[in-house]
């Protein structure tokens, strides 16, 4: 992530979203073979940490002036990654602590399940882009102010707007159901619904993307899809495969191995 990252252009990016390894202490290993990457630390947090901080430095020089880092992690390091955020980038620039909350896995007996991740989203400045009314979502069928709106004690009444209503900052998304057709076997693949929302919101078409631990290629698809430039790159040579096999059968981007 380094090299590639000093190999670019400065300030040029409109949305970088990392979803680094977790520490979770495990090999990650996927259903496809070959598909597998190492979240063993030796010295966990006083290794892990200074290996991200130095990440995040480096990407933050590749923001443009109101660009927006996604940093996506879960009850392990959030709240370590968020003092770090706040010192790259001012806690001014602190706009959002998404919680994506997801169901299904196992259940646990000893403690409540954890059942989210973190995703912390600052900007190089106060006034990022912001499309939220590009991930409008439907009322929920319960709702009467959906129904027949809402009257004031002024008397003004607010009617329910037709293209539904902005969403909070705890996002219900389901994980890939082991059966779909997007499950491609990469281990920690995240849904396309969650990039898709991500990229709406936070870029405009044209803008650069990126995404330096891509995975199986997740956050490039979704913004090809979605009229955006995008970079991507991974550490694992089998990453790289999934990226390019995905952007060939989802995209039509035919990329030659190699
Ligand atoms: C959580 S997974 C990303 C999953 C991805 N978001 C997806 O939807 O498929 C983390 C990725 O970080 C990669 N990685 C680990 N260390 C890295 C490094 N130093 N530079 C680049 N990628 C790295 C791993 O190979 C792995 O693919």
């Amino acid at each position: 992530m380094l090299h590639v990252a000093s190999s670019l252009a400065p300030e040029t990016f409109r949305l970088i979203y990392l979803d680094p390894p977790f520490l979770t202490g495990r090999e990650q290993v996927g259903t496809r073979e070959g598909c597998a990457y190492d979240d063993r630390w030796a010295g966990e947090l006083d290794s892990y940490l200074p290996w991200l901080k130095e990440r995040l430095y480096a990407l933050y020089a590749l923001l443009c002036a109101n660009g927006s880092l996604v940093l996506h992690l879960d009850w392990r390091t959030s709240h370590h990654a968020r003092v770090m955020l706040d010192e790259i980038f001012g806690r001014k620039g602190f706009m959002n602590e998404i919680i994506w909350h997801y169901t299904g896995g196992g259940r646990s007996k000893r403690r409540f399940s954890c059942k989210h991740d973190t995703l912390l989203w600052y900007s190089r400045s106060q006034q990022p882009v912001f499309n939220i009314d590009a991930i409008r979502v439907p009322y929920k069928p319960t709702s009467g102010y959906a129904k027949s709106g809402i009257v004031a004690n002024s008397g003004r009444k607010y009617m329910p707007d037709p293209r539904g209503t902005p969403i909070d900052d705890v996002w219900d998304i389901p994980i890939i159901n082991p059966m779909s057709l997007e499950r491609i076997g990469y281990p920690t693949q995240k849904p396309l619904t969650l990039l898709n929302r991500l990229i709406s919101a936070l870029s405009s078409p044209g803008d650069l993307i990126g995404d330096f631990c891509c995975g199986s290629g997740t956050t490039v698809v979704a913004a090809h899809n979605l009229g955006r430039k995008w970079l991507g790159c991974d550490l694992s040579d089998a990453a790289i495969e999934c990226t390019r096999q995905r952007l060939n059968a989802e995209c039509g981007i035919k990329i030659t191995p190699g």
